[in-house]
């Protein structure tokens, strides 16, 4: 992946949890290559071995104890090694997890991860950083070499949330709403097109709470944003992801009216469709308000596709709490959706309160699923006999065969030669099952 005939040690990362998780370990890739590290798919070999780790569900934190405990084979061969704990589970639990696994040498949270180079140049003690201030974070040195993903790339523009759902870790772990600046978007936008890349996807925790300063001084929008990166002339597609309800500003939906490269599709999660749980869970909208928000973004956008995210077994909910949120599901009807039980997060208000029975949580959650998944089936098998417009990105499972994403971000396969990959063709849909479609050019 990385090719500085120099680079003699190898640093190997593996990356838990969501999008910006793999967006940080990329960017760890790149800051040490000056320090002569290269990439490698291989644990084995690795002189470094980093864990980005999740904290959002349950036994995350038993999880990484056991994944260290994995590498002992690894350390005795090469004792050199160094094992690195960063993200969410480390700014976490802290110093903790160097007191119960001794074999780690470095913990750096989410935040903090820019000052390896610094810490690994001064290797033989342990170091602990979990600093929360952005400052500095995002300048790095060999930006965009490390990506994994050329053709569709993502893209941090805002970190941290102010919101505290009481269910979540994340304005712990991930500290404060940070918006990086218009001019520096811009700019790893530039570098991250000039390396190939055809679609960005911005990211953040609220990324439709982004409020970046502009060079005239003044907070833009994602819209904005949006509007602004739409300039580029090589990109052609734009998504961000993970927006929340109470941020779905009117300039934004006129943006999925009006700007051609922003694409029909948006993440926007719910948890759930009880107005009680709603409220216990801080979430600061009701189900009629989430439902008249799509039906506004549906009046500008039509075609738009919706994703959510769902929470059951939440502290307090009822059967006929449940029955709502099946109820807003044949309501939106989503293109996709991710459903957990709830899980009781140390330090977070919730965590204190009485739990619904795990044999409860999981005849929930299988009923959820079942819906869910009967309402994506019955979206996928629609596709049949239409034509999309799809970016190819990379070769399929099989010889011959290229995969990309639609409009709607549905992953489209077909058979075609791979000068496709990095450009858009019309396909028409043959078949459909419940996660892929597969599709003819046109
Ligand atoms: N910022 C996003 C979500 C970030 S976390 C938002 O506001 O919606 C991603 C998803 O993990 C959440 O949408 C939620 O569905 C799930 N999640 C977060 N904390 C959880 C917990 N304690 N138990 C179960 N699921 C959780
Ligand atoms: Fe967590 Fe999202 Fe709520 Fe923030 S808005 S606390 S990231 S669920
Ligand atoms: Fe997990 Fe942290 Fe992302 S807890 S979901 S890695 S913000």
């Amino acid at each position: 992946m990385l090719h500085n005939p120099k680079n003699s040690k190898q640093v190997y990362v593996k990356s838990f949890g969501c999008q910006m998780n793999v967006y940080d370990s990329e960017r760890m890739i790149e800051s040490l290559i000056p320090l002569g590290y290269k990439a490698t798919l291989k644990e084995d070999d690795a002189d470094l071995i980093i864990l980005n780790t999740c904290h959002i569900r349950e036994k995350a934190t038993e999880k990484i104890y056991s994944e260290v405990g994995r590498l002992k084979p690894i350390k005795q061969k090469n004792p050199n090694l160094k094992i690195i704990v960063a993200g969410c589970v480390a700014q976490a639990e802290g110093e903790e997890i160097i007191r119960r696994q001794p074999m780690v040498d470095i913990l750096v949270g989410p935040q903090s991860y820019h000052k390896l180079p610094e810490l690994l140049t001064h290797s033989n003690s342990k170091h602990v950083v979990l600093d929360l201030d952005q400052t500095g974070k995002f300048d790095w040195p060999n930006r965009g070499v490390g990506n994994t993903q050329k053709i569709s790339s993502f893209l941090t523009v805002q970190e941290g949330c102010d919101k505290f759902c009481t269910f979540c870790v994340v304005p712990y772990t991930r500290g404060q709403e940070y918006s990086r600046p218009v001019a520096e978007v811009v700019m790893e936008a530039h570098e991250l097109v000039a390396g190939g890349a055809r679609e960005i996807i911005l990211l953040g925790q609220n990324v439709n709470a982004y409020h970046g300063l502009g060079k005239d001084n003044r907070s833009w929008s994602l819209a904005d944003l949006i509007w602004r990166l739409s300039e580029i002339p090589e990109l052609d597609r734009i998504r961000f992801v993970t927006s929340h309800p109470n941020e779905m500003t009117q300039d934004l939906m006129v943006a999925f009216r009006d700007c051609p490269k922003l694409m029909p599709y948006l993440h926007l999660p719910i948890q759930s469709g009880s107005d009680k749980i709603l409220k216990l869970m801080n979430r600061k909208h009701t189900q009629a308000e989430y439902v008249e928000i799509i039906s506004q973004l549906k009046s500008y956008r039509p075609d738009i596709a919706i994703s959510g995210d769902f929470i059951v077994g939440f502290p307090g909910e009822t059967e006929e709490d449940f029955q709502e949120t099946l109820k807003i599901v044949q309501t939106i009807g989503f293109i996709k959706s991710f459903s957990f039980k709830y899980s009781p997060r140390p330090g977070t208000p919730a965590a204190e309160r009485e739990r619904v029975e795990p044999a409860i949580q999981a005849e929930r959650l299988t009923k959820l699923q079942d819906l869910l998944s009967e309402y994506q089936f019955a979206v996928q098998k629609s596709s049949i006999g239409k034509t999309c417009r799809v970016l190819f990105e990379k070769e399929g499972r099989f010889e011959g065969q290229l995969v990309g994403k639609n409009e709607h971000f549905q992953v489209v396969y077909g058979e075609l030669p791979k000068e496709f990959i990095g450009r858009v063709g019309d396909m028409k849909i043959k078949d459909a099952n419940i996660n892929t479609l597969h599709g003819e050019l046109v």
